[in-house]
């Protein structure tokens, strides 16, 4: 075990006690398909319409059986190598189609590397996964099921052989694709049920639709500064014809800088690739199981300019997929919005839209209720409760705040800074003036 692993283990470890213990153990049954996991109906306030037609591909269409059929798959245990681990175990409707935890558990109570990501409205997302390195859902599907420790299927063969061997399904796909179970169909199936998964109608959606009472004024306060100092729209961006919050994107914001070893691990997986062929499955293994999975966006690109970016996600219900980025390195909201404000973590592949962004911590506070302006009506009850909670710890904890930083006194901006990248920028009180005035002398 690397050290690397060593912390992340101990973290997980902290973490799970800390969210009261053993939610999730090698023996918890996986979930059940509840309320929360029907199929959402596409009449939501800020849904879509068009985006949605041109999303839908012509060879995988909708139909109440296929979604029905993808249903069932997704929350069978027998997907799994050992008949343990569904899709819904660490996509959970329960917990907003994540497992909150840091890095996810598959087969065995082993842990990868990165951090769930909702499925909720991922039928919109331009590629899957956190570094986009699969095209659509139905590739994304393909990986999970036969990744060694997440469900562990040695092969499509045996998957296909098992699913033939039980009749309800063999009826099932006969009914559905007029033939016997093939990998292709599971896949087409599971993209069709979630493809159904919407999550809009959240009160920011009314507010832009014309219910100018849908937001408080602390969340109105909060998208002024999303827009404006804070600089989230710059990539979390909004528009009626793709109202994701993001742009499709990837960005090496720094967080991965605190434990990356960039350089050594670019050229090991660089050696690696070439010798394995570089297919989706070893970009997979990478990704889910070793140390390189902090390259990102690299490992699929092999340009040094992706090392360490990952995609911009969207920000709809974030209240119910705590924690936060690649790897879920961060508790809590505030936590994210104080990485941020203090200009995220100096490596040579930060983004150049990283800056220190001088945010008061009011200021935070209005940008943490505005993100719970995006949540879907039908999980506010719940959302509302994680924000609360949210909101009690970082009264007392913030790990991440560097407010000297944020405020432009120290660090890349400010004097006295001897870390490898120098004193290059103007500090933030010298942004704050005419640029016009800042060259030149
Ligand atoms: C062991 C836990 C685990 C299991 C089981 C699992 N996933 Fe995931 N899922 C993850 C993790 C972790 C990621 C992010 C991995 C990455 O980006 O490298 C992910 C990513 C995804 C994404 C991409 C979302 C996005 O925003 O990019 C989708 C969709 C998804 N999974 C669906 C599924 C389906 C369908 C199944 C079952 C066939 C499944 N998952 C099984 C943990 C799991
Ligand atoms: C330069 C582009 C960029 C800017 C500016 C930016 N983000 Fe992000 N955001 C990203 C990327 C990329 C990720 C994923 C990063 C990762 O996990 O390594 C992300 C992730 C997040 C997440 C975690 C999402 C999750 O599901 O875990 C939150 C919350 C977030 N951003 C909020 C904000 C807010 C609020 C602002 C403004 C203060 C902001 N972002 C500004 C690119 C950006």
């Amino acid at each position: 075990m690397s050290v690397r692993s060593f912390i992340r283990a101990l973290a997980i470890a902290a973490f799970m006690a800390f969210s009261g213990g053993g939610r999730a153990s090698a023996t918890m049954p996986a979930p059940k398909p509840d309320e929360l996991a029907q199929p959402k109906s596409v009449d939501q306030p800020g849904f879509p319409e068009q985006l949605y037609k041109w999303v839908i591909p012509a060879h995988n269409p909708q139909s109440a059986a296929k979604v029905a059929l993808g249903k069932e798959l997704f929350f069978d245990p027998r997907l799994s190598v050992d008949n343990t681990v569904a899709c819904a175990n660490c996509h959970d409707p329960d917990k907003g189609f994540t497992d909150q935890l840091p890095t996810s558990m598959g087969v065995h109570g082993k842990f990868g590397q990165r951090n769930a990501p909702t499925v909720l409205d991922a039928l919109f997302n331009i590629e899957q996964f956190w570094d986009g390195r699969a095209a659509t859902l139905e590739d994304q599907a393909e990986q999970p099921i036969l990744n060694p420790i997440e469900m562990g299927m040695p092969d499509e063969k045996t998957v296909v052989a098992k699913l033939d061997s039980i009749p309800e399904y063999k009826a099932s796909f006969r009914s559905v694709f007029g033939s016997d179970p093939a990998y292709a169909s599971v896949v087409a199936a599971i993209a069709a049920y979630e493809r159904t998964q919407i999550a809009f109608d959240s009160p920011f959606d009314r507010y832009m639709a014309g219910d100018s009472n849908a937001l408080t004024a602390q969340q109105k306060r909060g998208w002024a500064i999303f827009n404006g100092q804070g600089r989230c729209m710059s990539c979390h961006g909004w528009n009626p014809t793709r109202p994701l919050f993001t742009d499709d994107r990837f960005h090496n914001i720094g967080v991965s800088a605190h434990s990356a070893n960039f350089v050594p691990h670019a050229r090991e997986a660089l050696a690696l690739l070439a010798h394995g062929g570089g297919g989706a499955r070893e970009i997979d293994r990478l990704a889910i199981s070793t140390d390189m999975s902090e390259l990102g966006r690299f490992l699929v690109t092999k340009q040094p300019h992706d090392i360490g970016a990952f995609r911009t996600m969207d920000l709809r219900n974030l209240y119910l997929t705590e924690p936060y980025f690649h790897d879920g390195s961060q508790a809590t909201i505030w936590d994210t919005l104080d990485h941020y404000n203090k200009g995220g973590v100096q490596n040579p592949y930060l983004d150049g839209g990283i800056v220190p962004l001088g945010l008061s911590g009011q200021q935070e506070d209005d940008l943490a209720a505005f993100l719970l302006s995006l949540t879907s009506q039908r999980y506010m009850a719940q959302a509302e409760k994680e924000y609360q909670r949210q909101f009690r710890i970082s009264r007392t904890t913030r790990p991440q705040r560097d407010t000297a930083a944020a405020m432009g006194l120290k660090g890349r901006n400010g004097p006295g800074f001897s870390g490898p990248f120098g004193d290059i920028g103007p500090g933030q009180a010298a942004m704050n003036e005419n640029p016009a005035s800042l060259g030149g002398n």
